[in-house]
């Protein structure tokens, strides 16, 4: 079975702990926000 490089697999675990950070960190940072909080739009 042909393996992905190891710097392909290095960066995808970069990227999936920085997915599960922002999850953890933002979920609760937007959950406290007022819904009226310009913040919480992407605009
Ligand atoms: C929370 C984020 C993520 C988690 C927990 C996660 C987890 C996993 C796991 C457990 C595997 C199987 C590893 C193995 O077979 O040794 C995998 C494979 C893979 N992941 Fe992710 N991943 C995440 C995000 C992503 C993202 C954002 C991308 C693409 C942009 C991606 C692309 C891939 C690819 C291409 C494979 C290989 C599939 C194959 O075996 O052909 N992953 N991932």
């Amino acid at each position: 079975m042909k393996r992905y490089h190891p710097l392909l697999v290095a960066l995808h675990w970069v990227l999936a702990i920085m997915i599960l950070m922002s999850l953890v960190v933002g979920g609760p940072m937007m959950a406290e926000m007022e819904s009226t909080n310009r913040k919480k739009c992407l605009h």
